[in-house]
């Protein structure tokens, strides 16, 4: 599901950036990677994630993708503006994703998957991109904290079938992406990183 325009504007705001940076340091800290491989972000807004990413994993090619156009756009004339020639950015459903099976050593995720109807769908196929000892490096949040008395009211979000912090671990361990490190709480979200099986 797209972001309104709240949230749109949060996600493109310079606090979002200076966030973006700590977590992908908490990733990095936890699980570095070899320069090099083939990484995903999915749901990559503006693509300024995508940039840190470049920056921090120095990977050969970095694929971003977004359900939104204007995301999509927004991204590609980031990566246009800083000359990222090894950058492949696309519009997908992240329950389609264009990518073949066992692609990448690494997909990350900020937020996306609590937008999307059919997480578990779209989690499996995340599982089905990601090479054997690959990584998900994941953000995400739970809905004590984005369908509250107040922000049901701001931001949007589907309603039905959302994920608490059981319904995510469970569904990780069933596709046999194993939560390594974490750092939760309950009534918020998640930050981890998932080593695939
Ligand atoms: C919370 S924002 C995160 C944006 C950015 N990655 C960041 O960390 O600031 C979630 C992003 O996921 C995208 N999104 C929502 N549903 C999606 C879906 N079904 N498939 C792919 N992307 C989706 C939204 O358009 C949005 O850009």
């Amino acid at each position: 599901m797209k972001l309104n325009w709240i949230e749109r504007l949060f996600v493109t705001s310079p606090i979002r950036v200076l966030m973006q940076r700590m977590e992908i340091r908490w990733f990095k800290d936890k699980f570095p990677l070899d320069s090099g491989g083939e990484i995903l972000e999915i749901g990559c807004g503006g693509g300024i994630g995508g940039g840190l990413i470049l920056e921090s994993f120095n990977p050969a090619q970095l694929y971003l993708s977004d359900l939104d156009i204007k995301m999509v756009k927004r991204a590609r004339s980031y990566a246009g503006s800083r000359n990222l020639s090894n950058v492949h950015i696309c519009q997908a459903d992240a329950t389609k994703l264009p990518y073949g099976d066992q692609k990448f050593d690494a997909v990350f995720g900020f937020g996306f998957l609590h937008h999307v109807p059919r997480w578990r769908t779209s989690l499996t196929d995340v599982a089905r991109i990601i090479k054997p000892g690959g990584v998900y490096y994941l953000l995400e949040f739970y809905p004590q904290l984005y369908q509250n008395i107040i922000t049901k009211h701001l931001i949007k979000h589907p309603e039905e079938d959302r994920f608490k912090s059981h319904d995510l671990r469970q569904a990780l361990q069933d596709l046999s992406l194993n939560l390594i490190h974490s750092f939760e709480v309950k009534t918020m979200g998640i930050i981890g990183v998932a080593v695939k099986g």
